[in-house]
């Protein structure tokens, strides 16, 4: 079994879909093995982003992501990854295929709705900044 780490983005937590993405999670057959709400600083919002400090987005993402309340969670089952990442759909809600998050929630490339880890690596780094081992058992 794989973990991942996802975020419904301060968009979508502000929209009040965080029931729905999370309804969907549980019918796409992830177990949800951690989860809670929290409100990112933009140094937290700086910190988990890091990889893309030298981008021209970068501002606005930290701003973005630090803007308000957020669900952050961690998502376990079978190739959980790229699971995740095709139920979010395309970075930009405008290219994302129907049915999936990003296409139904997001409503720019910016406020996209959900967040997912692309890789192990990031995945790994990214499930413990957020939790601690307690926090998943
Ligand atoms: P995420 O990390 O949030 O799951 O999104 P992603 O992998 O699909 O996309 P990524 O390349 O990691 O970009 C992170 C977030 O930055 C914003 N972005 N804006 N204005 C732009 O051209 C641009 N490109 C990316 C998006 O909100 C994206 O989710
Ligand atoms: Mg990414």
């Amino acid at each position: 079994m794989e973990k991942t780490f996802a975020i419904v983005k301060p968009d979508a937590f502000a929209a009040g879909n965080a029931g729905k993405i999370i309804a969907r999670i549980y019918a796409e057959g992830f177990k949800l093995v951690g989860l809670k709400k929290l409100y990112m600083s933009k140094v937290e919002a700086e910190g988990f982003y890091y990889v893309h400090k030298e981008r021209p987005f970068f501002g606005e993402l930290t701003d973005f992501m630090s803007s308000g309340p957020c669900v952050v969670m961690v998502l376990e089952a079978e190739g959980a990854i790229k699971k995740w990442r095709d139920l979010m759909g395309a970075t930009n809600p405008a290219e994302a295929a129907e049915g999936t998050m990003r296409k139904e929630f997001g409503t720019s490339i910016g406020e996209n709705a959900t967040h997912g880890s692309d890789a192990p690596e990031t995945a790994a780094f990214e499930i413990p900044y957020f939790f601690s081992g307690l926090e998943l058992l």
